[in-house]
Formats: C-alpha cells, sequence, structure tokens
C-alpha cells in the first residue's frame, strides 16, 4: 500500500527520500513522487511506475532542498498515473497521504463552488487545498488541525509548506505513522522499516495525533492540540536484517527461510528444560473461557481456519473464526468471557485493526499474533503473543504463515494443558513432535526439484483447484491464494467433499487439481473425492504424508511430505503449494515479489 517518507536534515535530502522509497517499495505501489523545498520553492517531481524512474527524473533534474516528502501510490481514487501520484501539491503546501478520504467528493464540490480547480481524481488533493485555504489565516500547525476536524475515513499525512521552510507536518488517523530521530536530521515513515538505514531510533503515533519535525526536534500532539511526549524506542537489529543474499528475489529466500522461523519461534515459547510451554498472563483466566474468536484478513485468515481445527480437536473451547472486513460490520454479541484473537503479520491491515478497536470499545480481551510488535494491531491488543518470524518483503506471506501456524497451535496447546483436556504423556510427546517441524521442513523443501517440474504443467492451464478436507481444506485455500496472487491463474480452494454441489462441474480434460491427503481421518473419503475428478478428466496433483499411498497411474503428479504428528501435518503440506506457486511464477516472469495490484500492508479498508 502507499508509503511516506519525510526528512528534515541540515544537508539535501532527496538521495535519502529515494532510498527510504525504495525500502518500501515492498508495500506494493503503482507510481511515486516527491517534493522538496528550496527558497521558498516546492519543488515536485513524480512518475508512474517504479521508483527507479523517479530516481532517472531526479538524476536528469536534481531536486535540492534539506527539506521534503516522498511517497509510493497504491491507487485507490484515480488510475495509476503522474497527475494522480503523490505529493499533491499548490502554490503553499505539498502533502503526501496514505489512506482514504471518505467525504472527500463532498469536500470536493464544497471548494469547486468556491472557485477551486483539482489537478488529479485523487481523494488527497482535498487535504492540499483545504489547508491553502486555512493557511490564510493560520500558522501551519493550526491550519492542519483544522482541516483534519472536516476530514472522515482513514489517514497517514506528511506537509510541508512553502513558508515554512524548516517544518514536515505528521498526522495519523486509521494508518500507521513512525517518527525516526537522529543527529541534525529527523524524519517521517509509514513504517520503522523504511527509515532503518538512517535510525533505529522510532516513536510511533498513534490516532489522532500529530508531530511537527524539523532538523533538530520533534513535537507530539494530541488531537485537542495538547502537548504530549512519546516514548522512544530502540528497534532491534533483527528487525533491520532484510536482505535477500543470493536469492533471486525476497519470496524465495522466505521459503527456504522457514526450518530457521520454525526453531526460533518454537525456541521462544517451549521451555526445553521443563518440558512446557512458555505462555502465561493470559488475559482471560482459561479454565474460564467460554469461546474464542479468531480473525484476520488473506493468508492469516486460513491460519485462523487451520486453528479452529486444532482447538476442536485439543480443546472444549467454542470457537469462531471469521474475516476481518466482515466481523468489523456484524452485529455481533460481545462476551466478556470470550477471547478475540487477531492474527496478522504486518500488524497494520485496517480491518483487523478496525476489528480490535470494536472489540476493545465493547471491553472484551484481545490478543495479537502478530510479527511486527511494534505495529498498531500489536500495541493495542492486551496481549500479544509474536510470530518472531523476521521481516518478511516478498508481498505473498509465506514464514509469517508458518509463525501464525505454530504460535497458534502452541498456543492451543497450552490451553488444553491448563483446562486438563490433555493428558501429561500426550502433551509432552506433542511439544516433542513440534521440536521436529524445522528438520522436517528441511526435507519438504527438497520436494523443490520435482515442483519445478510440475510447474510447467501448469503454463498452459485455464485454471486449476485445490482440494482438502479437516484442516487440509484451508491448506486448500492457501495453495490458491498464494497461486492466483503470483501467477495470475485462475485458483480455487474447495473442501473435497463439497465437490459434487457445484465446483465439479468446472472439471474437464486435463485440468490440474490439486488434492491434499495427508494421513488423517479423511484420507480414504478425499481419495473418493478425487476419483470423482478423475473420472472427469481432472490431471491429479496428489500431496500426501501417506507412506502407504503409492501413487498410482491415474495420478498425474505425486509429491510425499514427511509424516509428522497429524495435528501438525498443515504446516508440512503448504511447502509444496508455497513452491508451486513460486515457480509457476518465475516461468511465466512475474513480479514475484510484487504482484500486480497487491500491498504487502493493506492499510485501506
Ligand atoms: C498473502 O499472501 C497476502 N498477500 C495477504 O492475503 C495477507 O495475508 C493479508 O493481506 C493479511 O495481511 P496481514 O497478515 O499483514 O494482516
Amino acid at each position: 500500500m502507499c508509503g511516506i517518507i519525510g526528512i528534515a536534515s541540515n544537508k539535501p535530502v532527496s538521495i535519502n527520500i529515494i532510498n527510504s522509497l525504495k525500502k518500501l517499495e515492498y508495500r506494493g505501489y503503482d507510481s511515486a513522487g516527491i517534493a522538496t523545498l528550496k527558497n521558498n520553492l516546492i519543488n515536485e517531481k513524480k512518475c508512474s511506475g517504479r521508483v527507479d524512474e523517479l530516481e532517472k527524473i531526479l538524476f536528469k533534474s536534481p531536486s535540492d532542498g534539506n527539506i521534503g516528502i516522498g511517497h509510493v501510490r497504491w491507487a485507490t481514487h484515480g488510475v495509476p498515473s503522474i497527475l494522480n501520484a503523490h505529493p499533491h501539491s499548490s502554490e503553499n503546501v505539498s502533502v503526501v497521504h496514505n489512506g482514504i478520504i471518505e467525504n472527500s467528493d463532498e469536500l470536493k464540490m464544497e471548494l469547486e463552488s468556491k472557485g477551486l480547480k483539482f489537478k488529479s481524481q485523487t481523494d488527497t488533493e482535498v487535504i492540499t487545498l483545504l489547508i491553502t485555504e486555512a493557511l490564510n489565516n493560520n500558522e501551519p500547525l493550526e491550519s492542519v488541525f483544522k482541516t483534519l476536524n472536516k476530514l472522515k475515513g482513514s489517514f497517514a499525512l506528511g506537509i510541508i509548506f512553502k513558508d515554512f521552510s524548516d517544518i514536515i507536518i505528521g498526522a495519523r488517523r486509521g494508518s500507521p505513522l513512525a517518527v525516526g530521530y537522529s543527529n541534525n536530521e529527523n524524519y517521517l515513515g509509514s513504517d520503522s522499516y523504511a527509515l532503518k538505514s538512517m535510525t533505529n531510533k522510532i516513536s510511533y503515533l498513534d490516532d489522532g495525533e500529530l508531530c511537527v519535525l524539523t532538523k533538530n526536534e520533534v513535537s507530539f500532539y494530541d488531537d485537542k492540540k495538547n502537548k504530549i511526549n512519546k516514548k522512544i524506542h530502540i528497534v532491534s537489529d533483527e528487525e533491520n536484517i532484510a536482505d535477500k543474499g543470493d536469492y533471486k528475489n525476497f519470496m524465495s529466500k522466505e521459503i527456504f527461510e522457514q526450518p530457521i522461523t520454525a526453531k526460533k519461534c518454537v525456541n521462544e515459547y517451549i521451555d526445553s528444560l521443563k518440558k512446557d510451554i512458555n505462555i502465561y498472563n493470559f488475559p482471560i483466566n482459561p479454565k474460564d473461557l467460554k469461546k474464542i474468536i479468531l480473525i484476520g484478513c488473506g493468508t492469516a485468515y486460513h491460519s485462523c481456519l487451520v486453528a479452529k481445527y486444532w482447538l476442536e480437536e485439543l480443546t472444549n473451547i467454542d470457537v469462531e473464526i471469521d474475516i476481518a472486513s466482515e466481523f468489523r460490520y456484524r452485529n455481533l454479541k460481545f462476551n466478556d468471557k470470550n477471547l478475540y484473537i487477531f492474527i496478522s503479520q504486518s500488524g497494520e491491515t485496517a480491518d483487523t485493526a478496525a476489528a480490535l478497536d470494536i472489540c476493545k470499545k465493547n471491553s472484551v480481551k484481545t490478543c495479537a499474533i502478530v510479527n511486527v510488535i511494534e505495529s498498531t494491531i500489536a500495541r493495542n491488543a492486551d496481549w500479544v503473543l509474536p510470530i518472531h518470524a523476521g521481516p518478511e518483503i516478498g508481498v505473498a506471506s509465506t514464514k509469517a504463515f508458518l509463525g501464525q501456524l505454530i504460535v497458534l497451535y502452541i498456543l492451543i496447546l497450552k490451553l488444553s494443558s491448563i483446562r486438563n483436556e490433555i493428558n501429561q504423556t500426550t502433551y509432552n510427546q506433542k511439544i516433542e513432535n513440534l521440536k521436529k517441524i524445522p528438520k522436517f521442513l528441511k526435507k519438504t523443501l527438497d520436494l523443490e526439484t520435482n515442483i519445478q517440474i510440475l510447474a510447467k504443467e501448469f503454463l498452459d492451464a485455464k485454471g486449476t483447484m485445490f482440494l482438502g478436507r479437516g484442516s487440509s481444506f484451508p491448506i486448500a485455500l492457501e495453495g490458491a491464494l498464494k497461486l492466483k496472487e503470483l501467477s495470475y491463474l485462475h485458483a480455487e480452494g474447495y473442501p473435497a467433499g463439497e465437490m459434487k454441489h457445484g465446483p465439479l462441474a468446472l472439471i474437464e480434460e486435463g485440468l490440474p487439481v490439486i488434492v491434499i491427503a495427508p494421513k488423517d481421518k479423511y484420507f480414504e473419503k478425499t481419495l473418493s473425492n478425487m476419483q470423482e475428478v478423475i473420472a472427469r478428466g481432472g490431471k491429479i496433483v496428489f500431496i500426501t504424508d501417506n507412506k502407504k499411498k503409492s501413487i498410482s497411474e491415474n495420478i498425474r503428479f505425486g509429491l510425499r511430505v514427511p509424516h509428522i504428528d497429524n495435528l501438525l501435518s498443515p504446516i508440512l503440506l503448504t511447502i509444496p503449494l508455497q513452491l508451486l506457486a513460486y515457480h509457476v511464477a518465475l516461468l511465466k516472469n512475474c513480479d514475484i515479489d510484487k504482484p500486480r495490484n497487491l500491498a504487502k500492508s493493506v492499510t485501506v479498508e
């Protein structure tokens, strides 16, 4: 999604703004721009496409100035184009914006009725014109406050002013914004990762807050215009390591990092000496828990789905799952004996963050399972369980999904033990099995060579289906999501038992169908569903951990992952699907780390 950078310095800032925008590229964007201020003139440069393009423009025609703002835009209002790219500037003010102004049409009409003209189709330009108008009688801060009072929707803003050449104003409502500190230089950024090469000292704005940056100081204000102090966090080195090393792209690095991710995560939560799980400080006594509600979007939602099966197997706790964008608008009956668990890699997903806010307003207990521990969702939840996956840069979530599954499984196991719903021997055995995951993941990754061959079969496919039952159903959904987002091939995930109720009509000669069938209680049933597909010409890719099942001639391609504890099989079965999506996308020359139209951090609704 969109990304913001602002730098106030004692030296020219355009090169550092460009470098920081490159760090924001992973979020997904379609145009870029920069505005610097020198000799009371705003100098704006924009391009449609990549930051490299913007860099070339600056190379030909440098932008001087010790203060500036930059932006990568993910189109919401108006097509991706130079005119719609940010910053949006008037003669006096230049603005970069993340988020959506919901009443922009109304505000636009008001401004147009006063004779003001708009250059772009964006919602952002109303902010520029409103601040410009307010500046007639006010100081910059006051003009921003006045403008914000008129805006509905979500935003993070970076603003510079022609006649106030040493300040950048930042403001946040809904969309994240961070401030970084250094010597003779201060920064504004959509996330701390974008500022990493310049500083590790970061503060995070909360909703309704504003900041005023000069090269020497930063002041913060709440929504009532009171000056406030903000905590400075030192961002850990680990959060700062994000380099693709010898890998072709971040996604392949992140797929192959998974044995290490799993090891780190398991080590964080398993006390090998005590043979127990290190999870304490439950916001509700586990014995009193009535229900667990799991909420997330996309891949994070799929981990909620897997967790539902685990909760049902290992505990007697009621469980409900929901997609955050649905949860936030439902007419829910909140209960203070329920625990609401929010899953998010970034911790900044707008729908998930809004769903969490609703829970907070209803005074129920919340838990965040996140990768980014300084994120909005982590900061707002009552209880945080980090997944310790390290930065995930590829838009497609891989190692974070693994981390989410491991943390969810460990949490559920612990709940089951505290509630005496599992006997000690099984509990100990399950802890031992968790420790085996890294080794088994490594073995599973060895399937890559076979999957490279398999990927070729998808090049001419019109589409594909992924089938599974039980906890393999969410893995089917996840496999389909990975394939469609990376290779743009139409892919659907279905519970195998549902085929006869409609989707079977899609099966025709040669359609690739991926059947996920671990050796669990559904195995035979899944095989029957597979036969129904074979009978109609489906070309089967069969993925199992069942050593006994021979890969018959009716199966076009077979992949065997190691067998682990039945409950843990979804963790291993995901790997071939990630590799398949990756290799099909690679063969199709797709932009693997930045698939078209998508963003890493979905900070708008
Ligand atoms: C997965 O590959 C995605 N790109 C996407 O579905 C993602 O999982 C979703 O947007 C949620 O993001 P979050 O985990 O950062 O909240």
